[in-house]
């Protein structure tokens, strides 16, 4: 679906300070079954003056009941109106955007996923989809916090072996989540990242050292969402055949790209 479509909201609710839970019915009509880790929707916050809608990542797909979770931290006007829907109200999306994770390359492999904060979240439905595409790979989820206020913890512990990292020490590791990796020292095939974006720097020259492939999602500030508006454009090492220009748009050709792929 790429159209605007009205959902009923089933939750909505804190997990950590200023961090949310909301879930909604996804209709079936117009609307895929399949969802790539990664991928995003736009949600029209509930306020006629703020037309345009806020990227959001999927958290989590259940398609037998229908229900897409996405997890966001309050940041703005935007998101602090979204967080004061009820459950019954009703929500305008637009999605499912982008393009996730290449899970034909990631199945069956040791993959470290590499979540930073509020970046965590999309890596819940890659781990819970790299599970159930090979059950013998390690899914290592490093998580990284600024304090012991953790979030998605529990629901990582599903799907992978799970390393906190905070900065100020008080759960797990005390640094960040490229540090706590290094000190986990495990081997991996590949890594899969999304956070901010001094982590994201962080991953890139540590896939590099490591010798092995990396993809990261960026987080461009967006407008439109859907390729038309070039608001989320960031530099390719490589020209675009259409454009001429070492860009991509993040919202159609990403969020996800390949590490080295990106100029970050
Ligand atoms: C692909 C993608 C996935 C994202 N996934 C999540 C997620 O799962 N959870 C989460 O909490 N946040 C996520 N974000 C960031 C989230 O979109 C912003 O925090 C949110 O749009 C802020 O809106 P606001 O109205 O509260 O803030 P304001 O600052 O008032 O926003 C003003 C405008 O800037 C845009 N904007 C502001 N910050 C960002 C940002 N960081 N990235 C993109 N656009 C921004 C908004 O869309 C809006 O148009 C994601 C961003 C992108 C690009
Ligand atoms: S947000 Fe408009 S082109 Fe990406």
């Amino acid at each position: 679906m790429k159209a605007k479509i009205k959902v009923t909201v089933v939750e909505n609710t804190m997990i950590a300070g200023g961090v949310y839970r909301i879930k909604f019915l996804l209709p079936a009509e117009g609307c895929p079954d399949n969802i790539r880790p990664g991928q995003f929707v736009g949600v029209y916050v509930p306020d006629a003056s703020r037309l345009l809608p806020r990227p959001i990542s999927i958290n989590f797909w259940e398609p037998d009941e229908r229900i897409l979770t996405l997890v966001y931290r309050v940041s703005g006007e935007g998101t602090s109106l979204l967080s004061k829907v009820k459950t019954g109200e009703s929500l305008s999306v637009i999605g499912i955007l982008g393009n996730g994770y290449p899970m034909e390359e990631l199945l069956k492999k040791n993959v470290l996923l590499a979540g930073g904060g509020i970046g965590a979240p999309p890596l819940l439905e890659l781990a819970k989809q790299l599970r159930a595409g090979g059950s013998d790979s390690r899914i290592t989820a490093v998580l990284g916090y600024r304090t012991d206020d953790l979030f998605l913890v529990d629901e990582f512990r599903q799907y992978a072996d799970v390393i906190i990292a905070t900065d100020d020490g008080t759960a797990g590791f005390k640094g960040n989540v490229i540090e706590a990796a290094k000190a986990a020292g495990g081997t991996y095939d590949v890594i899969c990242s999304c956070g901010p974006m001094p982590m994201l720097r962080g991953v890139k020259a540590y896939a590099a050292e490591l010798g092995i492939p990396a993809y990261i999602s960026l987080e461009e500030r967006m407008a439109c969402g859907v390729g038309v508006c070039l608001g989320c454009v960031c530099k390719t090492v490589h020209r675009d055949a259409h454009s001429l220009v070492n860009n991509a748009r993040v919202c159609t050709e990403g969020p996800v790209f390949p590490a080295e792929e990106v100029d970050i």
